[in-house]
């Protein structure tokens, strides 16, 4: 348990010269890899915007009395009709000059970037204000009242501007200090300037030194949670007031409204009252390995395992200490890059490959536009975000992928799973505008990992010529499915804990006089781990986690 005192008194500075670009680590569930253009719980905050940077804007396109001002009694058929046009082209242009800045990142369109956002947040401004003097009296029937319903939740572009802008400024600032964030290395006091990307994920990743990790694990959270706490709690009622203003209680209300279910909280315990028999057995064997390695003194039989030596800065994902506890070790392991470098596989090779096996299964092949707009391979003659993603552009006609794409299993999985996206775009398509999205936050991340699970199999890959001889060996397969299981099952009570947290956070049951207190008693009592070194209430270590500072919701 969290132990409240002062036991750390550090100076801590922080340089916001330079705004850095999330860099989130590739192939994880959990990151945002597709732009849901559904603007209603896109907080599109997975991009950098630096709010100093906003221009006055005010042409505001949106002139909610032209056109249909017909009052309470007017069309509401042609009210939809008009927002779903204009709805539309505002997406696309907002959607565009994102792509352009991803995808050549400078001032130049980053300034772009920003005022279409702005621009794109006015006019959904327009529509809440618009729909909030709209009768529902006269709709015809379900469907549109659910268009209508649905059209007027525009997420905190309902803020006032002030509001607004307040609001875009504290996550700019949380983020800044989260992607700008260094530590030095263990005892070598200048050798600094360590960042979480590539340095202290690989630090994490491969060593095997306890006081390293320890230390890498301690330090980051000193330089991003702590410096992060105040920023977050302003946000909180900021965002709150943004949930209020779209019809919600608080914004714990407002990101469970697309489940659409009166019962999510039982689902999802329900759901994990499912898992736990399977992960409690990964935990208990993992904790046997973990100490056979690190030896009984450090670790004990019965306790939480120690946070920091699962592979992972977060511990989401324990993939990374396969090679130390793997069931059978020195079995020929399931990889299929270098096969894939012998056959000299290009990253086109690796989309075309993707696409026959949507072909296969009788969907349609990527449109002309799809191979002309999309992005594969990271270009030389400018900056792309690397991070894999997919891109509905909003009209019904122009879908695209970016991605840097390398010659290995991990990307050749990737692929597969970024096509995913772009099919369950296509699919829907013709949807009017505020319905094209997942059928709920979590579909179209789980229609990607399905297809990226099928594809991983030895089965599919012998298919596809890369992988030799049958393997029938069972030792090949449990080694195969354990190293599944560290990634996926491991990810699951802590993708739960990051939003039951905030959840409490948002509905006021937690105030801030106990944020990491309950953290960490959330995941204890899910995922059985602990912080390394005692923590207090001046720590705040949900902070050190991406999605915290982003408000970007965690569960899908
Ligand atoms: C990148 O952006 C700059 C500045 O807007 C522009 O001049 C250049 O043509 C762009 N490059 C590409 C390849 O789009
Ligand atoms: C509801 O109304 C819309 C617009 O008039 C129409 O296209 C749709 O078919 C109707 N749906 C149902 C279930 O009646
Ligand atoms: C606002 O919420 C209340 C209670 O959930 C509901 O009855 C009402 O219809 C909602 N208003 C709008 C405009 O959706
Ligand atoms: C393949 O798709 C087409 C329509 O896209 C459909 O008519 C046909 O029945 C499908 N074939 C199979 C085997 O599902
Ligand atoms: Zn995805």
């Amino acid at each position: 348990m969290c132990d409240i005192s002062n036991n750390r008194k550090f100076a801590t500075f922080v340089l916001l010269t330079r705004l850095v670009l999330a860099q989130n680590p590739n192939f994880q569930p959990q990151t945002i890899d597709y732009n849901p253009q559904n603007p209603n719980y896109n907080q599109n905050q997975n991009v950098d915007y630096n709010s100093q940077n906003f221009e006055p804007v005010d042409d505001n396109r949106f002139r909610p009395n032209e056109g249909f001002d017909r009052g309470p009694s007017g069309d509401v058929r042609a009210l939809l009709q008009a927002l779903d046009l204009q709805g539309s082209q505002e997406c696309t242009r907002n959607v565009a000059a994102q792509w352009d800045f991803e995808t050549n990142v400078n001032q130049a369109t980053q300034l772009e970037a920003l005022n279409a956002q702005q621009v794109y947040s006015q006019f959904q401004h327009g529509v809440w204000e618009l729909l909030n003097k709209v009768s529902l009296r006269n709709v015809p029937n379900s469907s549109v009242a659910r268009q209508i319903r649905y059209l007027s939740i525009v997420g905190p572009a309902a803020l006032s501007p002030d509001q607004l802008d307040r609001y875009n400024r504290l996550i700019n600032d949380m983020l800044a200090i989260y992607n700008s964030a260094s530590i030095c290395a263990l005892k070598e006091p200048f050798r600094c300037g360590l960042r979480l990307q590539p340095d202290l994920t690989n630090i994490m990743a491969f060593s095997r030194n306890w006081d390293e990790l320890q230390y890498t694990w301690t330090e980051w959270r000193r330089n991003t949670g702590q410096n992060i706490k105040d920023l977050f709690e302003q946000m909180i009622g900021l965002s709150n007031e943004a949930a209020r203003l779209n019809n919600f209680t608080d914004t714990a209300d407002y990101w469970s409204f697309p489940f659409e279910s009166s019962t999510l909280s039982l689902d999802l315990e329900d759901a994990w009252e499912d898992v736990k028999p399977l992960y409690e057995l990964l935990h208990a064997y993992v904790r046997r390995k973990l100490r056979d390695y690190y030896g009984p003194e450090r670790l004990n039989r019965q306790a939480p395992l120690p946070a920091h030596i699962l592979g992972n800065m977060w511990a989401q994902s324990w993939s990374n200490i396969f090679d130390i506890s793997q069931p059978y070790p020195g079995q020929n392991f399931l990889d299929v890059t270098p096969e894939m470098l012998k056959q000299g596989y290009t990253p086109l090779d690796i989309f075309r490959l993707a696409e026959d096996f949507f072909v296969s299964l009788n969907m349609s092949a990527m449109p002309l536009d799809f191979w002309q707009g999309s992005v594969v391979e990271e270009p030389l003659d400018r900056v792309v975000l690397c991070q894999p993603s997919a891109w509905d552009f909003c009209n019904r006609r122009d879908f695209r992928i970016k991605m840097c794409t390398n010659i290995n299993m991990k990307d050749l999985i990737t692929a597969h799973h970024e096509m995913a996206h772009i099919h369950y775009f296509m699919l829907y398509k013709n949807q009017p505008k505020v319905f094209r999205d997942g059928a709920n936050p979590a579909f179209h991340e789980a229609i990607g990992e399905a297809v990226g699970l099928s594809v991983g199999t030895p089965k599919h890959l012998q298919s596809l010529g890369l992988l030799q001889n049958s393997v029938a060996d069972s030792s090949v397969d449990i080694n195969f499915l354990y190293l599944m299981a560290l990634d996926k099952v491991v990810f699951l009570p802590f993708a739960y804990v990051v939003d039951k947290w905030r959840y409490d956070v948002f509905n006021g049951n937690v105030g801030k006089e106990q944020y990491n207190c309950h953290w960490w008693r959330l995941s204890e009592q899910y995922m059985g781990i602990k912080p390394p070194v005692l923590r207090s209430e001046k720590d705040f270590d949900p902070g050190a986690k991406y999605h915290i500072p982003a408000n970007i919701p965690y569960l899908r």
